[in-house]
């Protein structure tokens, strides 16, 4: 099959959260399975053009009541593809959208004002991409608000071309990787998109006279998919909808969840060289260095026998924040002054929060933090940490609690979206489980959550220690994964076949 995935982070290249992570790792597993996958991304201010190849000639895309021009596409490979079959990246470079730093925003401006013009650019350009190079997908992926147009432009724009049009036998999956993340604009800025405004209703791209880009996606995707079965379930609730579980449960069983894998390659500790020791259930001796290495990195007492929390976090309400670190009402505080252990902390975000982080860490000797983004140090505090909290409020996969599990560290996670799918609770009588879970979103249960975890260290140590090992022994491939999207790409190409 061909695929080209759409998207605005992949990483190495782009990466705010575990979208970039899920499509890299997604189409590097679909190639090994043999499958041609593609991947287009906008080419951002920081990814360095003098590494790329320039595909020569302009690219037009028509858009804005004429052509626009004065974008150049870039080319490479996917790092981590194999001979055999390589993941080409194609970049869309266009000076005007995307020649400044920051993907969706900055610290001062997280939303660009310019955010609808410069996603709609980049998802028509896809196609023009694609009648450049003269390679057209059997299926077109896009993932998430940035590239949701893609469907809208495949379904009310290209598939109305007929049965010669180059995407006639093109199908179109939307993932959702954030429902939280909608891409909501005012509608002004829909006459852009070239598109009769017939379509701006049919599409669905209304949402209380504005202009829902995500949502149109969702109506006008072939397939539609989220990134557990757990969250599939919960959005199609009223409670983790965000307003848009009734096109959810409208799409029936167009809409499916399947769970994201993890990159072994990458998050393994077998094989993981930028801990101190590489370690595995055989030999744990390395798990025990990097714990010690932790304590050192944030300047905590060396104690082997002290629980060590950590936590690597986008600092943002979806992550419980609020519960955990919110002035006089977070847990943070009272865990770790009524409790003998050590938390530590990586994570950048809202600047309450930094704010109220550091102001913490000042103040208590047994919580540390960083406030940063850290390749490195967040593989040292998966691998040398005993527990791992997730106090998420929505979680639609998760990707750390199961870097975690790999890692021989314990989850301590809120029973809700992929969290829920990817830890079993521990049961303290018979010592089953992988982690630890709680129901409420409130200090208290966190509190006590943790309670509960310091306690089995210091008091069922056995069960502790079978637990990482249990963790460990899971298997959270990509390959897995891929194997289930083949299905559904299958069942669009058949659905098309049928037409
Ligand atoms: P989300 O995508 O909602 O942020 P995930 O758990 O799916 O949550 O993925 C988060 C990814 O981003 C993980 O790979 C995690 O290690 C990484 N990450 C988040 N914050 C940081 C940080 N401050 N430093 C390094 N990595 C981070
Ligand atoms: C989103 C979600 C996260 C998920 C990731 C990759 O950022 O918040 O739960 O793991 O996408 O799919």
């Amino acid at each position: 099959m061909k695929i080209l995935m759409a998207t605005s982070e992949a990483v190495p290249f782009a990466k705010t959260g575990g979208l970039a992570d899920a499509v890299s790792a997604l189409s590097l597993a679909l190639a090994k399975l043999g499958h041609e996958i593609r991947i287009i991304l906008p080419r951002y201010y920081n990814i360095d053009r003098t590494k790329l190849q320039l595909i020569e000639g302009e690219l037009g895309v028509p858009l804005g009541g004429g052509i626009e021009e004065w974008s150049a596409v870039y080319t490479t490979e996917l790092p981590g593809s194999s001979k055999k079959s390589p993941v080409r990246v194609y970049f869309i470079d266009h000076e005007i959208y995307f020649g400044r730093d920051g993907i969706y925003g900055t610290p001062s401006d997280p939303d660009f004002l310019d955010n609808p013009r410069r996603f709609t650019f980049f998802s028509r350009a896809v196609f023009q991409l694609c009648r450049k190079i003269g390679w057209f997908p059997d299926i077109l992926h896009a993932h998430d608000w940035p590239t949701a147009m893609v469907p809208v432009f495949l379904k009310f724009w290209e598939r109305p071309l007929g049965p010669g049009g180059e995407f006639a036998k093109t199908g179109s999956l939307l993932t959702i990787h954030n429902l939280g993340y909608q891409g909501i604009y005012s509608k002004d800025n829909y006459c852009y998109t070239n598109m009769g405004w017939d379509v701006f209703y049919n599409a669905g791209f209304d949402d209380w006279n504005m202009m829902n880009l995500l949502k149109a996606g969702l109506y006008s995707a072939d397939r539609l998919n989220t990134v557990s079965p757990n969250y599939a379930r919960e959005t199609r609730m009223g409670s983790q909808g965000f307003r848009l579980d009734g096109v959810l449960r409208y799409r029936g069983d167009d809409y499916s969840g399947i769970l994201n894998g993890i990159d072994t390659s990458v998050w393994n500790p077998k094989t993981d060289t930028l801990i101190p020791k590489k370690y595995s259930v055989k030999d744990m001796s390395g798990k025990a260095l990097a714990k010690e290495a932790l304590q050192k990195e944030f300047g905590l007492v060396l104690d082997p026998d002290v629980p060590l929390v950590g936590m690597v976090t986008r600092l943002t309400e979806q992550k419980g924040v609020g519960e955990l670190f919110g002035p006089a009402y977070g847990a943070a505080w009272s865990i770790c002054r009524d409790m003998d252990l050590q938390l530590v902390l990586l994570g950048t975000g809202e600047p309450w929060c930094e704010y109220e982080i550091q102001s913490l860490s000042s103040r208590l000797s047994n919580f540390k933090a960083q406030i940063g983004y850290g390749e490195r140090l967040s593989h040292l505090i998966e691998a040398g940490s005993d527990f791992f909290l997730m106090p998420s409020r929505y979680e639609p996969c998760g990707l750390n609690q199961m870097y975690s599990l790999a890692y021989g560290t314990l989850p301590i996670v809120r029973n809700t979206g992929g969290l829920a799918d990817t830890v079993e609770n521990f049961n303290q009588e018979t010592g089953t489980g992988t982690g630890f879970i709680f129901d409420d979103l409130t200090s208290n249960a966190i509190y006590n959550t943790v309670g509960w975890a310091v306690w089995a260290w210091y008091n069922r140590r056995e069960y502790i220690e079978a637990m990482r090992l249990r963790g460990m022994a899971q298997n959270f491939s990509w390959e897995k994964s891929a194997k289930k999207y083949l299905e559904v790409y299958e069942g669009i190409i058949n659905q098309l076949g049928s037409v």
